[in-house]
């Protein structure tokens, strides 16, 4: 992966346990692109995560210049296509927690069981675990929220108006509900009744968050009109998904499957799902998925399901292997 600079000496310190300083990756629920205009959304955490070591150059020896050794899992495309930006966002984290490259150079090691592919939140799963990493090497005693903020300062390297919502997700775990503000982001915990099942599936396909974001934003400023229509479609999806978040438990996974069919409907007609995703989708249905929807940027990326049994997460899973590079089952409760 990206190498620039000197390399780091032996007597470099760094942190020792590999799984200690975390990010994990996440499923947007409902609100992806909206999120960014300030609708609130729904982001569940998943179980996978990147971790980050960090070596920093001792202060007598200054060599400069940033290494990364990427040994998060092998995604054909990825690592190689978001190259750049890594290095950008782990500049820009550096940079936020007061240390600047051209003068103190770095090692910074990733690992972890996430798999780097387009909607899992990668990017702000490598932000928030470099910021933890390096937080412990500089010897500074960071809280959540300070975590949080380096992360989000990272990821403005992959697009420039992130929501803020992926290093949030990224950073706390679990389920939330999240919105931008003109001040700090709102966000809270959602505790579910009922475990809900899932499968996630990657079109193989990596898509730029810059890209897709920027598109929408084009296309919501040529015609409000049509971008305020779907906004109210997806708010009735998004009211209706808290509605049942706080008021069921065994019917949970189908209120939220069918909520997923019809905010999949509202992506395609806003324009960032694809053929492939919509295929996908298609197959987990008809391989008895409760419901199903595009996740995430879009354009390529991911999409999940929701199932009602683990009989049924596993034929769904079967189905949807047959169609998808990569793919893999995981809960929300
Ligand atoms: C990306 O995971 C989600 C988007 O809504 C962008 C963002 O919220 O920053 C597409």
């Amino acid at each position: 992966m990206g190498h620039e600079g000197e390399p780091m000496t032996k007597r470099a310190k760094g942190t020792s346990d590999e799984n200690k300083h975390v990010g994990y990756g996440k499923l947007i629920l409902f609100g992806e692109h909206f999120v960014v205009y300030k609708l609130p959304a729904l982001v569940g955490a998943v179980k996978a995560f990147t971790s980050a070591q960090v070596e920093l150059c001792p202060a007598d020896e200054w060599s400069t210049g940033l290494t990364v050794v990427d040994k998060r899992p092998a995604i054909p495309g990825y690592k190689d296509k978001k190259a750049g930006e890594m290095l950008e966002s782990t500049r820009l984290v550096f940079k936020h927690l007061g240390v600047d490259l051209n003068k103190r150079g770095a090692k910074v090691t990733l690992a972890g069981d996430l798999a780097p592919v387009s909607g899992i939140g990668a990017s702000a799963a490598n932000c928030v675990s470099v910021a933890r990493a390096l937080a412990e090497q500089l010897g500074q005693d960071l809280n959540q929220e300070e975590i949080n903020r380096a992360g989000y300062e990272g990821e403005k390297a992959y697009h420039g108006t992130p929501s803020g919502i992926d290093n949030t997700a990224s950073t706390y775990g679990g389920v939330l509900k999240f919105q931008r503000t003109d001040g700090d982001p709102i966000f809270e915990t959602r505790n579910l009744k009922k475990e809900v099942l899932i499968v996630y599936a990657s079109t193989g396909i990596t898509s730029s968050t810059t890209e897709v974001v920027g598109d929408v934003r084009k296309k919501k400023e040529a015609d409000p009109a049509w971008f305020d229509a779907l906004q109210e479609r997806y708010m009735s999806v998004y009211n209706r998904a808290e509605k049942a978040i706080a008021e069921k438990a065994d019917d949970l996974p189908q209120a939220l499957a069918e909520l997923c069919d019809e905010c999949h409907v509202v992506m395609s007609e806003l324009g960032v799902s694809c053929k492939e995703l919509d295929d996908l989708v298609t197959c987990a249905k008809e391989a008895g998925a409760l419901g199903a929807k595009m996740s995430g940027t879009g354009r390529g990326g991911l999409m999940f399901a929701i199932c009602d049994s683990p009989e049924s997460q596993k034929k769904v899973y079967d189905a949807l292997s047959k169609k998808a590079p990569q793919l893999w089952m995981t809960s929300f409760l």
